[in-house]
C-alpha cells in the first residue's frame, strides 16, 4: 500500500474507535472515507449495531454492499456522528471539501451531527487554504450569470466536466471550481459567495470540524 493510502486507513481506522453501537453515523464520501466505511462494514459484520446515513449516492451504494444499515436524514432526527474526508484543511482546522462534488449533502449532515470527525492523509495539511480550487455547487439555470460574476471578482470560475459533460451532482446541479489562491479574508469569501442567487453551497467548512485525525507516516496526529 503507498505512504498517502496507508495514511488515509490509519486515519479511518483511528475515527472508527469514535463509533459505538445504537449511533446513528454520517457516512462522508470519498477515498479516505470510503476506508472508515469499510472498517464498519467489517465490524458490522462483528455484531456493531449502528445505522448510517450516507452523503452521497456512491457512498449510499457502498454501505449497501457492505451490508451497513442506512436511514434517511429526515428518520434520523440527530446524527451522533459523522466522518468525512477532506481536499484540504489549514492550521485552524478550516477545511476545503468537494474535490468528489459531494459538499452539498456532506455540509447538511455535518451541521446535523454532533460530532464531526474529519480524517485526511497529511498532505492535504496546508498553511493556507486554496492550493485546492474551491468547488461551488450552482443551480443549472443561474450557473452562466455566476460564471460571469465570478469572473470579475477574479475567481477564475471553471465548470466541472466529467466524461465530455457537465458533472452532475447527486442534487442535480453543477460545480465550479475556483482560484482562491490570492482571497485572504476566507470568512468574507464564504458570506459573498452564500449572498449569490444560484450558488447552493460552497466547499468552504468553516468552524465546522470537531477534531481532524490526520495519518503521518506510521501513526495517527489528533488536532482539536
Ligand atoms: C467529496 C469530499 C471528499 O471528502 C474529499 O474530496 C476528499 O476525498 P479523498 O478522501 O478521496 O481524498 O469532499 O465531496
Amino acid at each position: 500500500m503507498a505512504d498517502i493510502d496507508h495514511e488515509k486507513k490509519l486515519a479511518a481506522l483511528e475515527a472508527v474507535k469514535y463509533v459505538k453501537s445504537g449511533m446513528k453515523v454520517g457516512l462522508g464520501t470519498g477515498s479516505t472515507a470510503n476506508l472508515m466505511i469499510q472498517e464498519l462494514g467489517r465490524q458490522i459484520a462483528e455484531g456493531l449495531r449502528i445505522t448510517g446515513i450516507p452523503s452521497s449516492e456512491k457512498t449510499r451504494k457502498l454501505a449497501i454492499d457492505l451490508g451497513i444499515p442506512l436511514i434517511s436524514l429526515e428518520k434520523a432526527d440527530r446524527i451522533d456522528l459523522t466522518i468525512d474526508g477532506t481536499d484540504e484543511f489549514d492550521p485552524y482546522m478550516q477545511l476545503i471539501k468537494g474535490g468528489g462534488g459531494a459538499l452539498l449533502r456532506e455540509k447538511i449532515l455535518a451541521y446535523n451531527s454532533d460530532l464531526v470527525i474529519i480524517i485526511a492523509d497529511s498532505q492535504k495539511q496546508v498553511k493556507r487554504l486554496g492550493t485546492f480550487k474551491l468547488p461551488v455547487e450552482t443551480i443549472p439555470f443561474a450557473t452562466y450569470k455566476i460564471e460571469i460574476l465570478l469572473n470579475k471578482m477574479g475567481l477564475q470560475p471553471k465548470l466541472r466536466q466529467k466524461d465530455g459533460e457537465h458533472f452532475i451532482t447527486d442534487e442535480g446541479n453543477y460545480i465550479l471550481d475556483l482560484n482562491i489562491k490570492t482571497i485572504t479574508n476566507i470568512p468574507l469569501l464564504e458570506t459573498t459567495l452564500k449572498q449569490i442567487p444560484g450558488i447552493v453551497e460552497t466547499g468552504l467548512f468553516l468552524d465546522i470540524a470537531d477534531f481532524i485525525i490526520v495519518g503521518k507516516g506510521k501513526s495517527t496526529l489528533t488536532l482539536k
